[in-house]
């Protein structure tokens, strides 16, 4: 308190404070701010590790690094508050600071104050060394008495970015098609990327990006910055660029419609945006993000996935108990560990036979299951598998039992008709409400509290949130909506997991609606498209995995006919491809021809022997899919580099076209590697290097034939390395 009065004396006095370098850095990379008592904080450096000492002798530094709105510069800034006086600017000082070590790193918090009013705001950053990650957030306290404030404008954080060759690569999409990379160079005026969706905001474009530094971006050289914002809601991503030398770079939630009212005394806490550096190109930058998630940002990241059967594209809504514990048997048979019963096996006074009724009556259609849960469990139990189960828990239909009963609970624009989704009756619950977040929590003490054999469940979210109003929130609250949804989410998802630490949860938003590192922490994996066209796959899970490691991405085999796309292809394909991630399948087995029915069996014993090296190991992306090379390929090392796993598809099919050498990445050079090509359909097909073997230098240098074979329209090629 005697500090901060001595300093606001110092700061009337025009007495200038001393300054306080601050170089945060893991074990590669470093962010050098400047905390000076009085003056705002300002960053200098995102980059190369550096010391202390190197910047000595240059010159000062006037890069805000959290830029309040309507004082010091006409730029965009982070931060628009409406004080309690109608005042709309915010103009910080640094009064402190603190420095707290954490297992893999250290938190750096740096509190400012308005210089006027009583707001306060911690500019935070926390390292995690070893995986070169740099999270940094905001803590905004309203530290009026008794009057409110309004965060009009409030990103989680801002970055300069020298002007030059500056690319910027992100993803975008729709449903069924997801995560399409874009890559363009950054100009004049604005980029930005958003979400409006409210409850699944990943289908249309991410909310993660790369900005490579050195020109148009490469897989393995340049470098490259990585963010993503850790928020499972709307978001806005923009670099402006003006008259400066410098792209600036924001993120945060999207302020549209979000308009944040602030009691007083209370704190908000911007999502956290996660920083990663890397002269490796985007591949680099991919491997941080990878790591960063094994260790934690998601669930049992370092758990072996289960090979599961799915019943979705099975039997679609056609749950039967018979049909159900055939899967069961069948997955057993050929070699898989968990069956998950999607949608359909739910409803008591509405049966969900179409997806136009139910959601919200989570009780079980004993038409459809006579036994109920209990007859599943014990089915699953002598088939030898595990067992799961999907819900949507978030949403409701108007024909249900639960919108009869409780209509206040869902979402309404006021007293307008309520605009509804899939089915022409599905509609959004309000999570706002902690009486709704009681209801999500008990559906899941329903299944996992009721029944501990109950080993995963599927999570779904199908509906945006389209009517714009909450019974809940106050008539002054109603823009805090957007935001209190997902923090009404967020509380049940910490209660859940809080209750139920080792059970594995999928995340859904009819398809990969729901893939973003707010909702990661609570979830396992994620189901990566509704898509499951093995030839489309490759686009999605290649731009997917920029951000997200193999061992989250749900990829399963479908049946061919795809039902997505019509197209057919061969069961060696639609295995190669799904086995570079979480293997499933998602068919009717039933369905299969005895060959196909063969082949699986032997591509799951296979893939139990190279999935610790895909699911944990270092993935390099060899050659894009986009970059029209008429061939996909990528690669997973482990960290020994001792095991290696080369994945690589033929994406088009003409007479006498040709394909590059694809060179290896991530080996030991001086090593010598056996090959063991697996998953081979045909013997005329076997790649001529399986059983040989071969130095690292010479996959890494010269490159790899693929052999394809040129009168086959899909071909793909699977080949283990193990070092001698
Ligand atoms: C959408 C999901 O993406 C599908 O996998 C499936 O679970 C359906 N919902 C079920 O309604």
């Amino acid at each position: 308190m005697k500090k901060q009065l001595l300093f606001v004396l110092a700061m009337a006095a025009g007495i200038t404070a001393a300054a306080r370098d601050f170089v945060i850095s893991t074990n590669n990379t470093s962010l050098m701010l400047t905390a000076t008592e009085g003056e705002a904080l300002k960053v200098r450096y995102y980059g190369d590790k550096v010391t202390m000492t190197d910047f000595d002798g240059t010159p000062k530094w006037w890069w805000d690094a959290y830029p309040t709105f309507g004082t010091a510069y006409n730029y965009p800034s982070c931060l628009q508050v409406s004080h309690a006086d109608g005042n709309q600017t915010t103009d910080l000082a640094v009064v402190s600071s603190t420095e707290e070590n954490t297992a893999d790193g250290k938190i750096v918090r740096i509190t400012m104050k308005d210089k006027i009013y009583p707001l306060q705001v911690v500019v935070c950053y926390q390292t995690h060394n070893a995986t070169d990650i740099i999270e940094t957030w905001t803590e905004i306290t309203n530290q009026e008495k008794k009057k409110g404030i309004v965060l009009n404008h409030y990103d989680s954080a801002f970055l300069p970015i020298h002007r030059g060759d500056v690319w910027v690569s992100h993803l975008h999409g729709t449903w069924a098609d997801e995560t399409r990379v874009t890559t363009e160079p950054l100009n004049e005026g604005g980029f930005y990327v958003a979400n409006t969706d409210g409850t699944r905001n990943a289908h249309v474009s991410h909310p993660e990006l790369m900005i490579s530094l050195d020109g148009k971006p490469q897989e393995n050289s340049g470098r490259v910055i990585g963010a993503a914002l850790c928020w499972n809601g709307n978001y806005k991503m923009r670099i402006e660029t003006k008259d400066l030398d410098y792209h600036l770079f924001f993120a945060g939630i999207d302020d549209f419609a979000s308009q944040y009212h602030l009691d007083a005394g209370k704190t908000f806490d911007t999502p956290k945006l996660a920083l990663t550096y890397s002269q490796e190109g985007l591949g680099g930058v991919s491997r941080n993000f990878h790591k960063w998630a094994r260790n934690g940002m998601i669930c049992h990241g370092d758990r072996v996935r289960d090979i599961l059967l799915n019943s979705w594209e099975g039997v679609y809504l056609d749950i039967k108990e018979p049909e159900m514990a055939g899967m069961m048997k069948d997955i057993a048979a050929l070699g898989g560990e968990l069956f998950v019963m999607d949608d359909g096996w739910f409803g008591d006074k509405y049966q969900r036979n179409v997806d136009n009724s139910s959601l919200g009556d989570w009780v079980v259609d004993m038409r459809k299951l006579p036994h109920g849960i209990e007859g599943l469990l014990a089915e699953a139990k002598k088939a030898g598998v595990k067992f799961g189960i999907w819900i949507e828990p978030e949403m409701s239909n108007t024909t249900s039992e639960l919108y009869e009963n409780h209509p206040e609970w869902a979402l309404t624009a006021g007293g307008r008709p309520l605009q509804l989704g899939r089915g022409g009756t599905q509609f959004v619950l309000d999570l706002t409400n902690p009486a709704v977040q009681d209801f999500v929590v008990k559906i899941v003490d329903d299944l996992f509290g009721k029944f501990p054999e109950l080993y995963y469940i599927k999570w779904d979210s199908n509906c945006p949130l389209a009517n714009y109003g909450s019974n809940y929130l106050p008539k002054d609250k109603q823009s805090n909506l957007y935001v209190d949804y997902v923090k009404g989410l967020d509380k049940t998802l910490q209660r859940i997991r809080e209750k139920y630490p080792d059970k594995v949860i999928q995340a859904c938003g009819s398809g990969g609606g729901r893939t973003n590192y707010g909702a990661m922490p609570y979830f396992d994996e994620f189901w990566v498209s509704d898509n499951t066209d093995a030839l489309q796959r490759v686009f999605i899970q290649w731009g997917t995995s920029y951000f997200y490691p193999a061992i989250s991405m749900a990829q399963h085999v479908s049946s061919s006919p795809n039902h997505n796309t019509g197209r057919v292809i061969p069961i060696k394909f639609r295995f190669d491809v799904a086995s570079s991630g979480r293997l499933g399948m998602e068919m009717q087995p039933k369905e299969m021809s005895p060959e196909e029915y063969e082949f699986s069996k032997k591509a799951i014993a296979e893939y139990k022997k190279i999935r610790n090296v895909v699911q944990f190991g270092n993935q390099y992306r060899l050659v894009s899919p986009y970059d029209n090379n008429k061939v996909a390929s990528l690669m997973y090392v482990t960290d020994q580099k001792d095991r290696a796993v080369f994945f690589a598809y033929k994406l088009q099919h003409y007479k006498m076209q040709r394909y590059p050498l694809v060179r290896l990445a991530g080996l030991d050079p001086d090593a010598r590697y056996t090959i063991r090509e697996i998953n081979v359909d045909k013997e005329k097909n076997r790649h001529p290097l399986d059983g040989k073997t071969v130095t690292g230098r010479v996959l890494m240098n010269s490159g790899l034939d693929l052999h394809f074979n040129p009168d086959e329209e899909y071909a793909s090629r699977v080949l283990e390395l193990v070092k001698q």
